[in-house]
């Protein structure tokens, strides 16, 4: 089920052809993918906006915003969103406006937003698909990267024959899915995730811990999935829903972190430490509640170091195994960044720098420098964290010895 928890954006645009994606919106829910579909206000004399948010289980999207309550539907949040936009029926109009960046509605809006790779499937009458502006529209599309779901030849809704048929859903959906196969460059691995803060307690209320938010390694474990990995996802205590597909191993403590790293260390090609491991625990935890002194001096805690589970890790590695660790550091970064890589035994290290605006705990973008021990490194812009797993996947797959 290689669409299984896909996110695909469809743009629906004003053309007969409109009521064949009811159909297809049904197959791609049965194949567990996740649909956001977007009409132009023409697609809408053609299929129901009601027919297709019932198929969808979504809210089908016109405008910008919603004319009751006067939410916004932001054309750059479902850009990131999607794992692919679909545009079919890609009318001549809308061709001629996403050829040319005229964004007047939300769906070349949404398209001119959209990071993912884009599939448009036109359909109109022969005459029109012949004509040299749509052919031009087309080829300009391609060289900005579209891919092209060419039209059938055949019976055509003028009575006409010729090429401008849309086609069919079942072949959309093949098409799909053979796009998503080619692109599963980690099958077949598998990998090891850390996530989110640990937990250490003082007593039965009390905790040492930070404010990691996990969002870098569940982006991490959700870019692994969609290139196709085997993930195991150890998770500190976060507010985020897992990732479908992972397996998600939820801890508190860094020792239980460690005890569940141990477990699947063994059999994982790749182990992204991306948890913000707390240094120390309580040596002695309270079974009761500490009271307060009542002016009799302030109670002591005594804290004794945790273990370096990356470090412990890496100490009994196998060949061929790859490890990345996080950095977060407030001065010196890259020297400190480099001897950490060094000293627990990694291949690689994200170090995210707490003096950048946007960067570092809970925020959704990050900025990171890449280290590999080769000396090789990246610096990635200010993205969205879910931008920023891709770029750190790519520079595994770039700096890793036995692809
Ligand atoms: O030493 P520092 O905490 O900055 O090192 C960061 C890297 O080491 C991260 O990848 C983190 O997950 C890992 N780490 C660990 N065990 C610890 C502390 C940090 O694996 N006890």
């Amino acid at each position: 089920m290689v669409l299984k928890g896909k996110k695909i954006l469809i743009g629906i645009s004003g053309s007969i052809a409109a009521y064949k994606m009811p159909l297809l919106v049904r197959l791609l829910m049965k194949e567990g993918a996740e649909v956001q579909i977007i009409m132009t206000p023409a697609a809408r004399d053609f299929v129901t906006p009601l027919t297709l948010s019932t198929l969808s289980k979504r809210p089908v999207l016109t405008g910008p915003f919603n004319p009751v309550d006067g939410t916004w539907n932001s054309h750059v949040d479902m850009g990131n969103w999607a794992d692919l936009m679909l545009v079919a029926p890609a009318s001549a109009t809308t061709l001629g406006k996403m050829a040319n960046g005229i964004a007047d509605n939300l769906l070349v809006t949404t398209y001119l937003a959209a990071v993912c790779p884009v599939f448009i499937a036109p359909a109109m009458d022969l005459d029109m698909f012949q004509h040299p502006s749509t052919r031009q529209n087309i080829k300009t599309l391609q060289s900005y990267g579209n891919h092209l779901i060419a039209p059938r030849e055949g019976e055509l809704a003028s009575g006409l024959c010729g090429a401008g048929r849309l086609e069919e859903p079942e072949v959309i959906l093949e098409i799909l899915r053979d796009f998503f196969k080619g692109i599963q460059s980690w099958a077949g691995k598998k990998v090891l995730i850390t996530a989110g803060p640990t937990v250490e307690p003082i007593d039965p209320v009390r905790y040492i811990s930070n404010h990691s938010s996990g969002k870098m390694g569940y982006a991490l474990a959700e870019e692994a999935i969609k290139r196709g990995a085997d993930v195991t996802l150890v998770s500190g205590p976060v507010s985020l829903p897992a990732p479908s597909g992972v397996t998600l191993i939820k801890v508190h403590t860094a020792q239980q972190m460690l005890e569940a790293c141990q477990k699947v260390f063994d059999a994982s090609d790749l182990l992204i430490m991306a948890a913000a491991v707390a240094d120390y625990r309580v040596a002695a935890v309270s079974d009761h509640k500490i009271k307060k002194q009542g002016g009799a001096g302030t109670p002591a805690l005594d804290l004794v170091e945790n273990p370096d589970i990356v470090k412990t890790l890496s100490a009994h590695r196998n060949d061929g195994q790859y490890i990345m660790g996080f950095a977060l550091e407030t001065d010196n970064e890259l020297a400190n960044a480099q001897s950490k890589l060094m000293s627990k035994g990694m291949d690689a290290i994200a170090l995210n720098s707490l003096n950048e605006q946007g960067a570092g705990f809970g925020t959704d973008t990050n900025k990171v420098t890449l280290i590999h021990r080769s000396g090789i490194s990246y610096t990635s812009g200010l993205e969205p964290k879910a931008g920023i797993a891709g770029r750190i996947l790519d520079f595994i797959e770039e700096t890793i010895v036995n692809p």
